[in-house]
């Protein structure tokens, strides 16, 4: 008998035809994620679970699974998933990491020079029938060559953004919870405090994880040391910038401009303030949003899921002692 699993939304053909080669599959074909008794009835007899980033999984809902072996989520990200209840209850977790790092690197420096140059505000500003000729005064924007750059968090996709900006011959600081020399050599990055680059850098852009300690890394304080000039970018998770201090700082012109790829909440509301700003663009969490990264993002959860269910350690797993400790 094959085993269950179930698919909380539709995937690209090949890494549905993975899966379905394997197990016995039911996916929720919903346009918004399946409602959370949806999951709760679906899961009571699945072993598997390939999951999206809007799946809150928590211990109650494995707690309703007890043949669950593995949790597949389509992200690198995983903050949606309770690890450490995942681990004590045996469940492993799989994410996607590697596949989408140049991706999201290209959306980062897009949503930076958006900004810089007022690219969504310059097309508003056509389409309102407002260009009647060539003006030396308008929508002047910030230089991106030459400018400093500050990488909050030089892991994959931080140091994929180091690689262009020196592109760019941008000066760049780096900071992190560990120092990444061998960036320093390749990329002639600098590594410095959260507050010193926060102080010095045009340009500061987040690529930290969502945790208890990155939760609001960029507040209230974080933003009024930034320069009046400074252009904050956000392609991680929303909750690491407190967003009414930065409505505050975008509206009082304590920063220049924001870029980001991610709000908190998701979506944002049509009606958030941040959205009436023009030194703001919000996209809709589109980093890793192009066709062919999407495929590979959805093969690896599906190469995740059916090594879980096999019982064996996945491609790329999250809480590996979960296996290890059992093979041991
Ligand atoms: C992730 O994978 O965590 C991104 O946020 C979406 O691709």
């Amino acid at each position: 008998m094959k085993p269950k699993a179930y698919v909380t939304r539709i995937l690209p053909d090949k890494a549905w035809e993975m899966i379905e080669k394997f197990c016995e599959a039911e996916v929720w074909e919903g346009e918004l994620p399946p409602p959370r008794e949806v999951l709760f009835e679906k899961v009571t007899e699945i072993g598997g679970l390939l999951c999206l980033l809007t799946d809150e999984i928590d211990a109650p809902l494995m707690d309703a699974a007890p043949e669950l072996k593995v949790i597949s989520n389509c992200a690198v990200g995983y903050d949606n998933i309770d690890v450490k209840a995942a681990t004590e209850r045996g469940i492993i977790v799989g994410n996607t990491p590697g596949v989408l790092t140049e991706t999201t690197a290209d959306l980062a420096f897009a949503l930076l020079m958006a900004t810089a140059r007022r690219i969504p505000e310059a097309t508003r500003f056509v389409q309102a029938g407002k260009w009647k000729t060539w003006e030396l005064t308008v929508l002047l924007g910030q230089d991106i060559h030459g400018a400093t750059l500050g990488i909050v968090g030089m892991g994959r996709i931080g140091s994929a953004v180091a690689k262009r900006a020196s592109g760019f011959g941008m000066k760049i600081f780096y900071h992190d919870v560990l120092r990444r020399e061998e960036f320093e050599e390749e990329l002639g990055v600098v590594f410095t405090d959260l507050e010193r680059l926060l102080r010095e850098s045009d340009f500061v852009t987040l690529h930290v994880s969502l945790a208890k300690e990155t939760h609001h890394l960029i507040g209230r304080k974080e933003l009024e040391i930034m320069k009046p000039t400074a252009i904050l970018i956000n392609t991680s998770r929303g909750p690491i910038v407190d967003q009414e201090a930065l409505y505050d700082a975008l509206k009082s012109g304590q920063i220049t401009a924001a870029g980001l790829d991610v709000t908190d909440p998701e979506p944002i509301s049509p009606d958030d303030p941040l959205l009436s700003l023009d030194n703001c663009v919000v996209l809709p969490h589109i980093g890793s949003a192009s066709i062919a990264t999407r495929t590979k993002m959805a093969t690896m959860a599906a190469e995740n899921l059916i090594a879980g269910l096999k019982g064996e350690m996945p491609p790329n797993p999250v809480n590996p002692e979960v296996l290890s400790s059992r093979v041991g």
